[in-house]
């Protein structure tokens, strides 16, 4: 594989579709108005945490003008059992979680569709719930493997003695909330069925795997389900496979034969869409009176419904980050009755190295090191786990290139030393990484008679930027200008590829589409002319996928925070995020910057703000909105920037790229967390850092 100098390819072009969005003639998959006879489905929501349903009465409901069909567990359509058991909607009777659809309203109007959906009498038998995680749960046990497939514990050398003898060591519980991923688009989808053909739009991270997953919950041939997303507002994973809404408005749309749209309200997302588990993780740290890790222990227990299993891999990390001759990580789960946690931007990573980097702060005071200095000693030449060289690492660049551009040198360790009137100035740095993964994608390439070139390629543009940088890689594998290249995606008709997840969209794409405009630019080369019904090459990476081994793909990176708390109210402020990343080859500058402040402002978000409130004895997190779930806004980010190291990594993929969608915000938390220590004096060990947490623990000023 070599990577080649290029034109399009590092440039900043503005968004391909840009104008059609800010036009409003980029239609989202609720917005298809050419679309006639359409009609609206209102979904049902529990309100216990566990039970069953004992009687649904729909009288009052149902012989209303305009309401078309009520849909309950006992004339909902039946649909094939998958493993994702969170899409067998209305299949039973049973309640595993508050806030699960239990029934759903189909009528010509979303206005009727809803008001009689709040009629709707739900009798329960309700049981006793358990929903509060609690790092002794009695539920408590050790899944297969942890998401997709990683080991659920791993182990080296001698850990315990190794902590025992250690000059100095850590031994600290980072605890972090459940967290609900909010796109700007809802989730949403219309669907239309012509016989036993089905199409949908729908909101979604890959129209390929949604296609793949109503086919079977069906019972249909794949090729019978056509899915497509051509603009998609955000998802952060909660659209990364096919979710509660495509199903919901595909069985209605088959009840009432006609089309069904369906939008979830924002109340709904916090239920059924999944979250990020909240975590509690335990992480002991020795090092040698150098600072040199000699042991590195993470434990974490998180949670899962009684559904299904899902298992955060949060640990993941921490086997890879440091060296040290002695390291465990192990993930337990409690099976809670509660919604099915789910992918959240850098699922596993993004909690996990919030515990990792608070804690290396935390040694780095012990041993009396710079923080930075700290990580750059433990420094791993190979990925400690599999003993791999790194296709290319530059953590190491980052830290100091982001010192230099943050002003790092000459910081007083002390904390709680510096005012600014009656507030508490400090700063910090934390690590960030992410993996470089890509998988197997198809791709078309088509050279028309008038020198204009066309791919398609079934990629999710989520908001990322991806269509345009697929259009900028296209361009430079068929040696054009952008200007007569156009990419076509979010259609399942184009064929398999992956999904806008894992940081590897652009990657997997980004090959297929280079592998299909080569072989187009030779095949154009040997005809002369291009005849009238031009020419097309299909390509398949899953060959080149699979023979890439021999090395640790993973992106690094630094992020420096400065963190200001007022003294007497406890407020905190983070006046200056700073990001250094190494993530190779960056495809287009401004999309890419983007992606990254986008990350470190999430990071941002879930240091201060977010957080899932649980009432126990409701048995849900009972912020349901955006005015009660905090997101980080304007006003909380005043100063952010996003640099990147110049990496060349000749292995990772012929584009020489890693993923940015996640990196960005794997770290950020932790080194908002230290610059509020070192502010403050006070570690705050739970997420977020509230100002309840603060008050009563500050200093008092003298000043
Ligand atoms: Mo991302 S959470 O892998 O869509």
């Amino acid at each position: 594989m070599s990577v080649t100098a290029t034109r399009a390819v590092g440039s900043a072009l503005g968004r391909i579709e840009g104008p059609a969005k800010v036009t409003g003639a980029a239609k989202y998959a609720g917005e298809q108005d050419d679309i006639q006879d359409v009609a609206y489905v209102w979904p049902v929501q529990s309100t216990i945490a566990k039970g069953r349903i004992r009687h649904i009465d729909d009288a009052p409901i149902r012989d209303r003008p305009q309401v078309l069909a009520v849909l309950t567990p006992d004339n909902a359509p039946h649909l094939q059992p998958l493993a994702d058991a969170e899409l067998a909607v209305l299949q039973t009777r049973n309640v595993a979680y508050r806030g699960q659809i239990v029934a759903a309203v189909v009528a010509q109007t979303l206005e009727t569709a809803r008001e009689a959906a709040e009629q709707l009498q739900i009798e329960y038998d309700e049981e006793a719930h358990d929903v509060e995680l609690t790092q002794d749960h009695q539920s408590l046990y050790k899944p297969e493997h942890v998401n997709p497939s990683f080991p659920t514990d791993t182990e080296q050398g001698e850990v315990d003695h190794a902590l025992a003898t250690a000059a100095f060591s850590v031994d600290h519980t980072y605890e972090t909330p459940a967290l609900h991923n909010n796109p700007m688009e809802p989730h949403a989808t219309l669907a239309i069925w012509h016989g036993d053909e089905l199409t949908l739009y729908d909101s979604n991270q890959g129209a390929y795997s949604v296609q793949q997953t109503l086919a079977q919950l069906f019972d249909l041939d794949p090729a019978a389900v056509h899915v497509m997303s051509q603009h998609v507002g955000g998802g952060f994973g909660s659209k990364g496979t096919a979710r509660v809404n495509a199903v919901l408005a595909a069985m209605s749309a088959r009840l009432v034969r006609r089309p069904v749209k369906l939008a979830l309200h924002r109340h709904h997302q916090f239920a059924v869409v999944g979250y990020r588990t909240p975590t509690i993780q335990r992480i002991k740290l020795g090092a040698d009176a150098d600072g040199r890790l000699t042991a590195i222990s993470h434990d974490v227990v998180e949670q899962t419904s009684t559904l299904m299993e899902f298992a955060e891999q949060t640990a993941i990390a921490t086997r890879i980050m440091y060296a040290a001759p002695n390291r465990r990580t192990t993930h337990r789960l409690a099976r809670l009755d509660m919604p099915t946690p789910r992918w959240m931007r850098a699922p596993g990573e993004c909690p996990g190295m919030y515990a990792l980097e608070s804690a290396m702060d935390e040694l780095a005071i012990e041993c009396d090191l710079d923080p930075l200095e700290l990580r750059i000693r433990n420094e791993p030449a190979r990925d400690p786990e599999s003993g791999k060289p790194w296709s290319s690492r530059s953590l190491v660049e980052c830290l100091r290139d982001g010192a230099d551009r943050f002003g790092w040198a000459g910081r007083d360790p002390r904390p709680a030393v510096r005012y600014d009137g009656s507030w508490l100035v400090g700063t910090g740095v934390a690590a960030s990484t992410y993996p470089a993964y890509a998988g197997p994608a198809t791709a078309a390439a088509r050279a028309e008679r008038d020198g204009t070139f066309v791919v398609r390629i079934t990629a999710s543009d989520i908001g990322t930027g991806a269509r345009t940088a697929l259009t900028q890689i296209a361009a430079d594998a068929l040696r054009v200008g952008t200007d007569v290249v156009r990419v076509d995606i979010g259609d399942s008709a184009f064929g398999q590829a992956n999904i806008a997840g894992g940081s590897m969209g652009t990657a997997s794409w980004g090959w297929a589409v280079t592998k299909a405009c080569t072989e187009l630019r030779e095949e154009v080369g040997r005809h002369g002319e291009i005849p009238v019904d031009g020419i097309e090459v299909h390509a398949d990476t899953s060959a080149e996928i699979e023979a890439r081994t021999g090395y640790k793909f993973q992106g690094f990176g630094a992020q420096f925070a400065e963190a200001r708390v007022n003294v007497d109210t406890g407020e905190v402020r983070v006046p200056r995020l700073l990001g250094v990343f190494g993530v190779g080859r960056v495809i287009n500058s401004r999309t890419a910057r983007s992606q990254l402040i986008g990350g470190m402002t999430m990071g941002l978000s879930m240091a201060l703000h977010e957080e899932g409130v649980l009432d126990p004895a409701f048995g849900d997190y009972v912020n349901h909105d955006l005015a009660e779930y905090h997101v980080a806004s304007c006003a909380d980010v005043t100063d952010i920037a996003a640099h990147w190291v110049d990496e060349q990594d000749d292995h990772v993929n012929p584009m020489g790229s890693k993923g940015i969608g996640e990196i960005g915000i794997v770290g950020t938390a932790a080194a908002v967390a230290n610059a509020v220590h070192h502010a403050t004096g006070v570690r705050v060990r739970d997420l977020p850092i509230r100002l309840d947490k603060l008050l009563g623990r500050l200093p008092t000023r003298t000043g």
